[in-house]
């Protein structure tokens, strides 16, 4: 049985001193992590005040990107080392923005992968196709690909431990959430990527989340689906309420 696991990623959206009201008001009700793991992602200026405010509760943080080495003259990167000895759960890597806008390519993706595993932390791998892409029936085989480029050189060990999270550009931030069919189709194909590349044990393993407007109203309808685990959340993860009923969604 794979545990639910529901992030919040926050990009660019929190300071300290919010990060520490936002975890006072969620920290109590936040599911058992046998039975929900609830993850916030933050930016690194963010990480201390959520990890000092989620101290002793079930909370678990993510940090929204790493760096592919350890230490060294890499001005303004951040150290998957550091986020370990912080306390650090998760590390998401390879999300669009991040593609897009800052040109992270598949082989950066995959040495970040290498990198959080080499310091005891877990990576969220983002995939996810445009609406171009989509619209030339050419999503399956972009993920595909995403996927394989990702996981080069992972253990079979380490891909069974390891979060993939599909994201279709189209329905980020917009508001359009894929159709509950239409996430589970390619979060499908993701997971019988993994079989093909490992086996099927571990694609049974794999947890694999849907990203892309995810919200209180649509949560239990994606979550019900045989091969979503859990969500990615932008937007709706920002405000604690919207976060608990997400986070509690059954
Ligand atoms: O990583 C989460 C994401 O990109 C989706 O954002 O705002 O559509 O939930 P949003």
């Amino acid at each position: 049985m794979r545990t639910p696991i529901i992030a919040g990623n926050w990009k660019m959206n929190m300071n300290p001193e919010q990060t520490a009201e936002f975890v006072k008001a969620v920290k109590n009700d936040l599911p058992e992590t046998t039975k929900v793991e609830a993850v916030i992602a933050a930016p690194a200026v963010d990480l201390p005040a959520l990890l000092e405010n989620a101290k002793g509760s079930n909370l678990k943080v993510a940090a929204e990107n790493c760096y592919f080495e350890d230490a060294g003259a890499f001005t303004g990167e951040t150290s998957p080392k550091v986020l370990k000895e912080m306390g650090v759960d998760y590390v998401v890597i390879g999300h669009s923005e991040r593609r897009d806008y800052f040109h992270e390519t598949d082989e950066e993706i995959n040495k970040k992968a290498h990198a959080i595993f080499r310091n005891g932390l877990l990576p969220i791998i983002c995939c996810g196709e445009s609406l171009e892409t989509r619209e030339a029936n050419k999503a399956e085989e972009w993920v595909e690909r995403q996927v394989t480029a990702a996981l080069k050189d992972l253990s079979a060990a380490q891909v069974s431990s390891l979060v993939i999270a599909y994201e279709p550009i189209w329905a980020i931030g917009t508001g359009k959430t894929a159709s509950a069919d239409q996430a589970e189709e390619i979060c499908g194909v993701v997971r019988k990527t993994v079989a093909k590349l490992y086996d099927e044990t571990v694609a049974e393993k794999v947890r694999i989340q849907y990203g892309g407007s995810v919200k209180p109203a649509n949560v239990k309808e994606l979550m019900a689906k045989e091969n979503i685990d859990g969500g990615l959340v932008g937007g709706a993860s920002l405000v604690p309420e919207s976060y608990l009923q997400l986070v509690n969604f059954n």
